[in-house]
């Protein structure tokens, strides 16, 4: 199976699926995250392809792949164009029957406030859409499999309620 991570941060979910065997690319667009992903991958003998590459890059990407996923991630992305052109990447990526699935940050919770945009403690703006919007948005473009609440781990003793999206290509 070819897999894409997208905003893999050092790399953790990309070097375990490697090492389940799957074929993996992952991109992040921060250098120092790559860096210390393709640290990861050594420490733990996993083969994966990391690559500096912002989501806006998607779109010149070549390649399929059976799975897309992006974890923590797809709420970095606070322009309303830049999130469905996102999507439109995503879907020219997959191969037929291809599944994608996201985590973000649901706009269920009050997490960091309240509202669609929302301010981090060191200043990120950070976009939280609620469960009801990611399934109109999502169903524009891609089939729902499965569309729900989870609860993230995000340090210790602190879980944050996101919105897991689980899809294929139409
Ligand atoms: C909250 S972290 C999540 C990292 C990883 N997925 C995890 O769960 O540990 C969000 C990641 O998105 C990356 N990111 C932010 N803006 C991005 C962009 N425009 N394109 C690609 N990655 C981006 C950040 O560098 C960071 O590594």
């Amino acid at each position: 199976m070819r897999v894409l991570e997208v905003g893999c941060g050092e790399g953790h979910q990309a070097i375990y699926l490697a090492n389940k065997g799957m074929i993996v690319h992952a991109v992040d667009s921060s250098q120092k995250a790559i860096k210390y992903a393709i640290e990861n991958a050594k420490t733990s003998r996993a083969d994966v392809e990391f690559e500096v590459k912002g989501h806006h890059e998607l779109d010149r990407m070549k390649g399929k792949f059976d799975f897309i996923f992006d974890w923590r991630f797809l709420q970095e992305i606070t322009d309303e164009d830049m999130r469905e052109r996102f999507f439109i990447s995503i879907n020219r990526l997959l191969g037929p029957k291809g599944k994608y699935l996201s985590v973000e940050f649901s706009g269920d919770s009050d997490f960091m406030g309240n509202g669609k945009l929302r301010t981090s403690s060191v200043g990120i703006k950070i976009y939280f859409a609620t469960l009801e919007e990611s399934k109109r948005i999502f169903g524009k473009y891609f089939r729902i499999i499965e569309a729900r609440h989870i609860t993230l781990p995000q340090k210790p003793n602190m879980n944050i309620l996101a919105n897991y999206m689980l899809c294929e290509r139409i």
